[in-house]
C-alpha cells in the first residue's frame, strides 16, 4: 500500500520505487515504530480526536502486529516503501476503517524522527551497558596486577617502569569518558519530536507533553522544523562511537604488539586466535586486527552523515533517509567489537616475568638514577649527562644500570654510593611515583578505590539507567 497515491496518475517506475524505498533497512525499528504509534493514538483519544473504541481497536491491532512479527508469523513485506507504510497497511487489513485514522495529525517526517530517536536511545543504553562490563573486567585485571611491572613507552621506546595495572588504568579512563559521552548525548537528544507533523505542527489539538511523557522523553521538542530535520544527535552518537572504536583500536594495536614473539607480554587465547592456511606454526591475532580495521567503517559513518547534512535547507529532505544504514552498521559494529574485545581480554594470559624482564632491560630506571644524583645535590642537567654516559657504558658492556659496580659508577661521578642500587630497583622506581595518577602502589590503590566507587554508583549514567 502506498501512503500517497491519490494525486498520481501513473505507477512509480520500478527502479524509482527501489531507489526510494527504505523498508529493507528501516524495518530494524518496527518495535519503536509501533510503540510510537500506540503513544500517538493514546494521545489522540485523550484529546477527543479519536474515540475510545477506535483507540482500543488500533492499539489491539498494533499489539497484534508486534506480537506476530516477534513470533515470526508475520513477515515484513519488503515490497512496501517503508516500515511506516507496512505497519499502517497491515493495521488497516486487520481492523478496517479505524486503522485509517492512525496517521491523523502525524507525518512520516515526525514519525521517522521519533522512531530513530527511540531506536538510538535503546542502543545507547545497550552500548553503555557493554562498556560497563568491559570496565568491570578492566577493574578486575587492574586489581590483580598492581605489582606486575612492565616498561612504559613513549615513541614506542622503553621510557620508565610502570605496572600493568597502571597501563590498563589508562584504558579504564578512556572507556569511562566514552560512557559519559553516551550519557551526555542521551540527555541532549531526549526530547520528543512527535507532533511536529511534516514541518509546521498540526491543526489538531495534540497534547505533545503527554506523548513525550508516554514515551519517557524529558519534554517535547520546541521547534517543529528543527524536530523533523535535526540529526545532530546522530552526529554526536557516531562521533562517540568513533571515539570508542579509536580507543579499542589503540588497545588492539598494543595487544597485537604484545602478542608477538618479540614482546611475548601476552598470549591471546586459542579461542580468540586464528591460524594460517600455509604456515602451521602461526597463531594470529585476527580479532584484534579486525577490531582495529573496523574502526574505519565507523569513522566512515560519521563523515557520511556530516556530509549528508551539510547542505540541507530546512526542513525535512529525503537525503536524511541516508542517516540510517550507516548508523545501524556503526552501532552493530561497535556492539560486536566491544563484546569480542571483552572476550579476548578476559581470556588473555599476561606473562608477568617477561614484562618485568623487559622493564629491567631498557634503562627504564635511568630517570630515577638521575633523580638520585639530584637528591645528592647534582643539578638535573648535569645528572642527565652523567647517567647518559653510564648508559653508554652499559650498552658497551651489554648490561643494565643495576649491574655496574660502584667503582664504575664512581669513576664517572664520585657522588654515587651503595644506596644507588636501592634507588634504581624496579620496585623503588614505581613506588616512588606516588602522586595521584601515577603507578605507585598507594596512588594506584586510591585510584582503584575511585574506579570501584564509579562502578558501584555510576551517577553519571543515572539518566540512562532510569530508562533501561
Ligand atoms: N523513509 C523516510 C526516511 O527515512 C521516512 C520519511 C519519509 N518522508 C517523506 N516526506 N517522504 O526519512
Amino acid at each position: 500500500m502506498k501512503l500517497w497515491g491519490g494525486r498520481f496518475t501513473k505507477e512509480t517506475n520500478e527502479l524509482v520505487h527501489h531507489f526510494n524505498a527504505s523498508i529493507s533497512f528501516d524495518q530494524k525499528f518496527y518495535r519503536q515504530d509501533i510503540k510510537g504509534s500506540i503513544a500517538h493514538v493514546t494521545m489522540l483519544a485523550k484529546q477527543g480526536i479519536l474515540t475510545a473504541k477506535e483507540q482500543e481497536d488500533i492499539v489491539a491491532g498494533l499489539e497484534g502486529i508486534l506480537r506476530d512479527i516477534e513470533n515470526k508469523t508475520l513477515t515484513i513485506d519488503e515490497s512496501q516503501e517503508d516500515i511506516h507504510s507496512f505497519v499502517e497497511a497491515n493495521l488497516i487489513a486487520r481492523i478496517g476503517e479505524a486503522g485509517k485514522k492512525l496517521h491523523t495529525g502525524r507525518s512520516r517526517n515526525d514519525q521517522v524522527a521519533l522512531d530513530m530517536k527511540l531506536f538510538v536511545r535503546d542502543e545507547v543504553v545497550a552500548i553503555n551497558a557493554l562498556l560497563k562490563t568491559l570496565l568491570q573486567e578492566l577493574y578486575q585485571l587492574m586489581s590483580e596486577h598492581t605489582n606486575t611491572f612492565m616498561p612504559g613507552f613513549t615513541h614506542l621506546q622503553k621510557a620508565q617502569p610502570i605496572t600493568l595495572s597502571h597501563h590498563l588504568g589508562a584504558y579504564f579512563e578512556m572507556f569511562k569518558r566514552d560512557r559519559s559521552r553516551l550519557c551526555d548525548l542521551y540527555a541532549r537528544m531526549n526530547t520528543c519530536p512527535l507532533g511536529s507533523g511534516a514541518l509546521a505542527g498540526t491543526t489538531y489539538p495534540l497534547d505533545r507533553n503527554y506523548t513525550a511523557a508516554l514515551l519517557d522523553f524529558d519534554e517535547p521538542t520546541l521547534n517543529s522544523m528543527d524536530s523533523v530535520s535535526d540529526r545532530d544527535y546522530l552526529i554526536e552518537l557516531l562521533s562517540a562511537l568513533s571515539t570508542i572504536m579509536m580507543h579499542l583500536s589503540r588497545f588492539c594495536e598494543e595487544i597485537i604488539l604484545w602478542n608477538t614473539n618479540e614482546y611475548r607480554f601476552v598470549e591471546i587465547d586459542d579461542a580468540y586466535s586464528t591460524g594460517s592456511s600455509i604456515m602451521p606454526q602461526k597463531k594470529n591475532p585476527d580479532i584484534a586486527e579486525l577490531i582495529r580495521g573496523k574502526t574505519g567503517r565507523v569513522y566512515g559513518a560519521l563523515i557520511s552523515i556530516l556530509t549528508t547534512m551539510k547542505g540541507l535547507p530546512l526542513a525535512y529532505n529525503k537525503d536524511m533517509q541516508e542517516d540510517k544504514e550507516l548508523s545501524f552498521d556503526a552501532i552493530d559494529t561497535v556492539k560486536g567489537c566491544i563484546s569480542l574485545f571483552f572476550g579476548m581480554l578476559s581470556t588473555m594470559k599476561f606473562n608477568r616475568e617477561v614484562m618485568e624482564a623487559s622493564a629491567k632491560n631498557g634503562f627504564t630506571n635511568a630517570t630515577d638514577a638521575a633523580d638520585y644524583l639530584v637528591g645528592h645535590g647534582v643539578a638535573f642537567r648535569d645528572a642527565h649527562g652523567i647517567i647518559g654516559r653510564l648508559v653508554l657504558l652499559c650498552i658497551e658492556k651489554d648490561c643494565a644500570l643495576d649491574d655496574l659496580s660502584l667503582n664504575e659508577y664512581k669513576a664517572i661521578c664520585p657522588v654515587f654510593e651503595e644506596d644507588i642500587y636501592e634507588a634504581i630497583r624496579m620496585n623503588t622506581c614505581v613506588e616512588k611515583r606516588d602522586t595521584i595518577g601515577a603507578p605507585g602502589t598507594e596512588a594506584m590503590r586510591a585510584v582503584l578505590k575511585i574506579c570501584k566507587e564509579y562502578l558501584d554508583t555510576d551517577n553519571l549514567c543515572d539518566k540512562i539507567q532510569k530508562n533501561s
